[in-house]
């Protein structure tokens, strides 16, 4: 396991700076995500960053002066989305604006038929989040969301794992996070519901992400406790106060029996997560501590205790430094690595609006779950909203549909 380790980090340095033509990346939105994405391009360089659009001037000047402190060329500053959109220079577009713009903006790229990468959550509703999977579906280039979480060291090596069948089939995971509350944001967007589409699909799609790919199967019901203990309890911005939740426990029953839990909570000092997985054969465990404090490096761990298995006694998969200034602990860089192959038409693990769809319906069951008080039967939920996600294209990986009768056909699902 720790070859393989060495080998993921050998891939993506050889991977650098390769020759020829770069494509040339125009990013919309240069808030604190957006700038970590021009970070993570210029460090790969196998991409160019050549323009940028933020609506807000004071963004727009800090993504420039980002590019030129990482060494980049000049971006050109669009004053519309029209001009970034119409820019021949332009040959894929980052969208890295708030949740809850995402499909409006969507909408207004899409014409221009521009390879796409989409910060998550995809959507904010489910509505939006099953009308831009079945728009990916139509569109003639690849869309790659940003749940880059899975190319963290450890969930690398623990989903490698698990495609090897290291620990044959797998019957319960244990996932958690822990942190400190939301950071500022432009606009405070993070601290409302009605824009980020709550604490779990804003924060957790990454974990359910996870959660989905290890299961394999769709989820079927959802119970979930959760609240505002401590964050932005007193908090109010231009007159309206934050709603959202601070803390959660959620288990997920999937359709292959598969059993998952979640546990967030976000008035820790210190970051810290944790997957176990069981299967037939034995458990995994990949941790990872950090810190938003300065001259705290963080440090990532794994373990396969599996008979017999290299990696019994577990070791420390911390990315080398160069790796992990990339943002994200290293795996916004592999996020970027993948994109610039989807753009040249090589097919990876980036992750899909299919994956990015199903995060969210398992993050949203599990907010009404905490607002019902109740067992959320997911089936019966999407049926209620005629909302029809169980169909090719709209179904990850091998899922297979769940087999009823009593389907209603929704005039919004795919025919
Ligand atoms: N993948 C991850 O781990 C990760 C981490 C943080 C944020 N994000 C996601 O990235 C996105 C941006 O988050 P952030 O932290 O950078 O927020 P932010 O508030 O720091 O930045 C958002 C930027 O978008 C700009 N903006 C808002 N509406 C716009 C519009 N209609 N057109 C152009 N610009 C607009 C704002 O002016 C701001 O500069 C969100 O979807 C968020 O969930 C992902």
């Amino acid at each position: 396991m720790k070859d393989d380790l060495d080998s993921i980090v050998q891939n993506l340095r050889a991977s650098m700076s390769p020759d020829g033509k770069k494509p040339g990346y125009a990013i919309v939105g240069t808030g604190m995500m957006g700038r970590e994405h021009i970070r993570a391009v210029l460090l790969l360089n196998q991409a160019t960053i050549v323009g940028l659009y933020d609506s807000n001037p004071k963004s727009l000047a800090l993504g420039v002066a980002e590019v030129e402190r990482v060494g980049g060329k000049a971006p050109k500053q669009y004053t519309d989305l029209a001009a970034l959109t119409d820019d021949s220079a332009v040959d894929a577009i980052l969208i890295c604006t708030p949740n809850f713009t995402h499909r409006a903006i969507f909408d207004s790229v899409k014409a221009s038929k521009k390879p796409i990468f989409l910060e998550k959550p995809m959507a904010t509703t489910l509505d939006d989040a099953l009308y831009l999977a079945q728009a990916a579906l139509a569109y003639p280039a690849p869309i790659q969301l940003g749940m880059q979480y899975r190319y963290k060291s450890q969930y690398q090596l623990a989903l490698s794992a698990l495609e090897k069948s290291e620990l044959g089939p797998v019957h319960t995971i244990s996932l958690c996070e822990y942190r400190p509350p939301f950071l500022g944001k432009v606009g405070e967007w993070n601290k409302f519901s009605a824009y980020s589409g709550g604490t779990l699909v804003e924060k957790c799609c990454h974990y359910f992400d996870l959660m989905n790919r290890i299961a394999g199967a769709p989820p079927v019901r959802v119970y979930a406790t959760g609240g505002r203990a401590v964050n932005f309890t007193e908090f109010k911005y231009e007159g309206k106060p934050s709603d959202i939740d601070d803390h959660a426990l959620v288990i997920v029953d999937y359709q292959n029996g598969v059993k998952a839990q979640f546990i967030l909570n976000m008035f820790s000092e210190e970051l810290f997560e944790s997957l176990a997985v069981s299967g037939a054969k034995g458990t995994l465990f990949a941790e990872e501590h950090a810190s938003f404090k300065p001259n705290r490096p963080s440090r990532s761990s794994i373990k396969v205790q599996a008979k017999g298995h290299a990696a019994y006694e577990g070791f420390d998969c911390t990315y080398p430094e160069d790796i992990e200034l990339g943002g994200h602990y290293g795996s916004t860089l592999f996020e970027h690595q993948r994109f610039r192959d989807q753009i040249t038409g090589l097919k990876n693990d980036g992750a899909n609006c299919a994956e990015g769809l199903w995060a969210i319906i398992t993050a949203w069951m599990a907010q009404a779950s905490i607002e019902q008080g109740q067992v959320i039967d997911v089936q019966a939920m999407l049926a209620s909203k005629s909302l029809n996600p169980y169909q090719a294209g709209l179904l990850p990986q091998d899922w297979t549909a769940p087999i009823t009768d009593d389907w209603e056909t929704s005039e919004r699902g795919l025919a």
